[in-house]
């Protein structure tokens, strides 16, 4: 359905409505985010259902979802019209998921770390934070990290 400029938000009344500032209305347009036409006078118009996808680019940065995986998301929703229930459902099921994989992975570096606490030890053999899961015990005998950098190589970390 053809848009009429009243179906059509400025700059400054997409960043109003959705309460960020108009550099970053500017920014997610940059970013492919969001998309605008241009007036006779070159000025951006942005159909309204660009809120919900701002709404959507608000929630991910609370979750520490990255813009770059949020254009992905994007990607799979139909470029004309606003994000709906059931587009939010999956996108929502799909961030909880990863959250409780983050959550989960914490977890295990926060058991890690534990071990170190009152410790000192920094014993790249021992240490699970530095050693972990044993990778350098599995390579073989040997100072690994050592001959890495005798080689010319970067010394490995982890
Ligand atoms: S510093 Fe000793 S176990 Fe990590």
């Amino acid at each position: 359905m053809p848009q009429t400029p009243v179906d059509l938000l400025s700059v400054g009344e997409v960043a109003r409505r959705a309460g960020i500032a108009p550099s970053a209305v500017r920014f997610y347009e940059d970013q492919g985010l969001i998309s605008s036409v241009r007036t006779a006078g070159n000025q951006r118009r942005y159909p309204r259902y660009v809120l919900r996808r701002i709404g959507i680019i608000v929630a991910a940065r609370r979750f520490g979802i990255p813009l770059a995986e949020l254009a992905d998301v994007f990607a799979e929703l139909p470029a004309e019209r606003m994000p709906n229930k059931s587009d939010w459902r999956r996108i929502s099921r799909d961030w909880h998921a990863r959250l409780e994989a983050r959550r989960r992975q914490l977890e295990n570096l926060e058991a890690e770390l534990a071990g170190c606490i009152g410790c000192g030890c920094l014993s790249l053999r021992t240490c699970r934070v530095l050693n972990p899961d044993d990778m350098l015990g599995r390579e073989g005998a040997g100072a690994r990290r050592l001959r890495a950098e005798a080689d010319g190589d970067e010394p490995r970390t982890a």
